[in-house]
Order: C-alpha cells, then structure tokens, then sequence
C-alpha cells in the first residue's frame, strides 16, 4: 500500500470516532491501488470483512468479483472500501452519525485516488455520495457527473444474493461503467498521461 493510504489506515486502526470501533475485530480502510480509475464504495464490513480486514470478501465479494471479471476487469484494477471502516453490530445499517464521523477517510481516501468513477453500492452509499433523495431503486445505472468525477449508482451485490433478478441489473450497470470507462480512456488518449491533466483542486471543491 502506498504511504499516504497507509497513513489513512492507520488513522482509521486507531479511531474511536464513533461506537463501532467497540465491536470490531479489524478495521477495514478499503484496499486497491492509488492510481486506481474506479472506486467502489460499499455499505460497511461484515462478518468476514471484519474477521481479515479485508473489503468484499464474502459471498457479496465473490459476485462483485465476478462482475468486474465480466467486463474486464480484476480488484487488483480497483479501489474497494466502504462508508463505514468498522463493523456495525449483526451487520445492521450504519448510522447516520457513524457515517458522518467516518466521512473524513473516504473524503481522504477519494482525494488521494482521484478516480474517474465512484461506484456507490446500494442506498447507503448513493446518499452518502448524492444525498438523501437518491436510492439504488431510482438511481441505479445512471451516471451523474460533478466536475471530472463520475458518480454511478448500483445495487448493493448483497441485494442481488437475495433477489436473483437484480442480477442481470447490476450486469447491466457494469456494462454501464464498462462504457464509461470506455469513453473516458477516450477522451483522454490525446493528452500526454491523462490523470495530471485532470488536478486535485477541481476534486476538493466538489467534495
Ligand atoms: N458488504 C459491504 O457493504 N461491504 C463489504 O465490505 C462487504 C459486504
Ligand atoms: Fe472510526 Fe469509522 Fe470505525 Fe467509526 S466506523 S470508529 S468513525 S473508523
């Protein structure tokens, strides 16, 4: 991991910000490389998360896995984490209080990456990075741009391990983001390394 995600994780090992810190066994900081294009942002940890540390790594992980596979795509390729970096009690939702204290490392983390594309997984994560008015059933698949940042909506994959017809949904926002993806490599082809040409400050004022 590069020093200044570390830097962040380990912030967050040491935080006690809010009441989830009490039941955790590891925090979760997220995993991926810096220079990553996509981040996907989930709800929080659970059980396994919580067991290795590790983002994405129970069967909810196994299907967003699969999905990047399908268009083209591994989590080495990718910045995972979630809303919240510590597991809350019987997987229940995070807070509204906890999400804001938690706020400061996603904020640091998307600042640091800079992607092109965060993929916000199910409504907790769409309002935390769109607002309240929004949820995965009337956003999901449409993209909202805030300066050079793509914001995509989806279903939470947990969702579609419980409602097999949102499977081929959330296929289809991968081809979605696969276009994306696409058209942004586009754009940027003609400019000598494409990410220094796009600077943090535009990032920040949105955020
Ligand atoms: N669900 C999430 O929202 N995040 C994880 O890391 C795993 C499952
Ligand atoms: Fe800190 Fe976030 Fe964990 Fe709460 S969830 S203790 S704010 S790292």
């Amino acid at each position: 991991m590069p020093d200044e995600l570390r830097l962040v994780a380990s912030q967050i090992a040491a935080c006690t910000k809010c009441d989830l810190y009490k039941g955790r066994e590891n925090t979760v900081p997220g995993e991926g490389p810096i220079d990553a294009k996509i981040m996907f942002v989930g709800e929080g940890p659970g059980q396994n998360e919580d067991e290795q540390g590790r983002p994405f790594v129970g069967a909810a992980g196994k299907l967003l896995t699969d999905l990047l596979a399908s268009i083209g795509l591994s989590r080495s390729d990718v910045f995972i984490t979630n809303i919240v970096k510590c597991r809350p009690p019987n997987n229940r939702a995070p807070k509204k209080a906890e999400i804001e204290a938690c706020n400061t490392y996603l904020i640091d983390q998307i600042r640091l990456i800079n992607p092109q594309i965060i993929c916000a997984l199910g409504t907790p994560a769409i309002v935390t990075l769109l607002g309240e008015e929004y949820s995965a059933t009337k956003v999901h698949g449409k993209p909202t741009s805030k300066n050079s940042l793509t914001i995509l909506p989806m279903y939470h994959p947990a969702a579609a391990l419980y409602d097999g017809s949102l499977k081929e949904v959330l296929a289809s926002d991968f081809r979605t983001l696969r276009q994306l993806l696409d058209a942004r490599t586009k754009l940027e082809q003609p400019i000598e390394n494409g990410r220094s040409s796009r600077g943090r400050e535009t990032l920040e004022k949105w955020i």
